[in-house]
């Protein structure tokens, strides 16, 4: 049998100790780990960035990722589709009605016996309420949309209600394959994440990998990417098969990397490299 190839790791660092605050408002970037977490603190990624993309992010004059939420904006309140309504027809002020609902996400959907993230539900209001076509996996509306209605929750904490439906079940087989080596790395999300968080990996700082800041601008593609988009990600660099966006296996993933994270601010759009 192949040996794992080793993990080019230059350095430990530990990261930093600043504050995030965005529009006055402080966010919870560390916060005592949930009972049988594996970590004692929960970190946000903002705090392994580098300073530059730190600063981008505390101020929404500068973060490219306001944008997004600016279309986002426009998207909610244009009528589309054979039944003559918009986002705002329903729901009206996304900042009254939507005001801390990403924080919760992903929920249990009852009707589709599955956990349903924020993207599916607008994609399930667009369907059901509209007459309109779900989007394709990242279509630029969904994302904006997306960071629309998670910004309307930044600084509230993430906290999922696991006794939903069976969303401890999926809970459960996200934990699984959080721990499970795949591909010819031979590397499980925790061996990134978890055994080597604070070490360097090329020119990376290693979070912890939370998702409280997504959907997240990343400035290397000068564009907004989706939770999917960076698990994923994160997959292929491992050298395997890596699943479809919306599967099982990827919401398994994000029910439980974002119970993870429980206690810290929804930081939509965060900004990272
Ligand atoms: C005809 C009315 C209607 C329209 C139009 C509509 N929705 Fe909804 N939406 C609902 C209803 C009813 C619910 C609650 C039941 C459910 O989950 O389906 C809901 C639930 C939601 C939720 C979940 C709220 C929560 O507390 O978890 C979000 C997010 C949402 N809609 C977003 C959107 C977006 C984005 C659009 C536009 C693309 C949209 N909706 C269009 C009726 C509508
Ligand atoms: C080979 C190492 C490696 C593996 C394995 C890996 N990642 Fe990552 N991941 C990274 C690097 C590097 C980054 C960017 C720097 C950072 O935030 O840690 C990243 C970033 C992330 C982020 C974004 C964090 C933020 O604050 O924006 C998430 C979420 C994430 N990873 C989840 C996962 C999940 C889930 C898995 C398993 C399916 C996984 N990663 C496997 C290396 C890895």
């Amino acid at each position: 049998m192949m040996a794992a190839l080793q993990m080019p790791l230059t350095a430990q660092a530990d990261p930093v100790d600043d504050a995030l605050v965005i529009d006055d408002l402080e966010m919870v970037t560390r916060t005592k780990a949930p009972e049988g977490h594996p970590f004692d603190e929960v970190r946000s990624g903002w705090l392994y960035r580098e300073a530059e993309t730190r600063e981008l992010e505390a101020d929404s004059f500068q973060n490219p990722g306001m944008l997004y939420v600016e279309q986002g904006a426009d998207i909610w309140n244009r009528i589309e589709g054979p039944e003559g309504k918009s986002c705002a027809s329903c729901h009206n002020d996304a900042a009254v009605t939507m005001k801390g609902v990403g924080a919760n996400y992903p929920k249990w959907d009852a009707d589709a016996k599955r956990p349903i993230n924020v993207e599916l539900q607008i994609d399930k209001c667009r369907v059901e309420n509209m007459g309109l076509e779900a989007y394709k996996f990242d279509h630029a509306e969904q994302k904006a949309l997306t960071t629309y209605i998670k910004n309307q929750a930044l600084g509230e904490p993430v906290k999922l209600d696991l006794s939903q439906g069976e969303l401890q079940s999926w809970w459960d087989r996200g934990k699984e394959l959080y721990y499970t080596r795949t591909g010819q790395l031979n590397f499980a999300c925790a061996s990134c994440h978890e055994a080597n968080s604070g070490q360097y990996i090329r020119a990376d700082h290693l979070s912890q990998g939370q998702a409280n800041g997504f959907p997240t601008y990343r400035l290397k593609q000068a564009d907004m990417v989706s939770l999917h988009n960076r698990f994923r990600g994160c997959i292929r660099d491992t050298r395997a098969e890596f699943p479809k966006a919306f599967s099982d296996e990827l919401m398994a993933l994000e029910v439980y990397v974002t119970w993870r994270g429980t206690g810290l601010s929804v930081e939509t759009p965060s900004v990272r490299q």
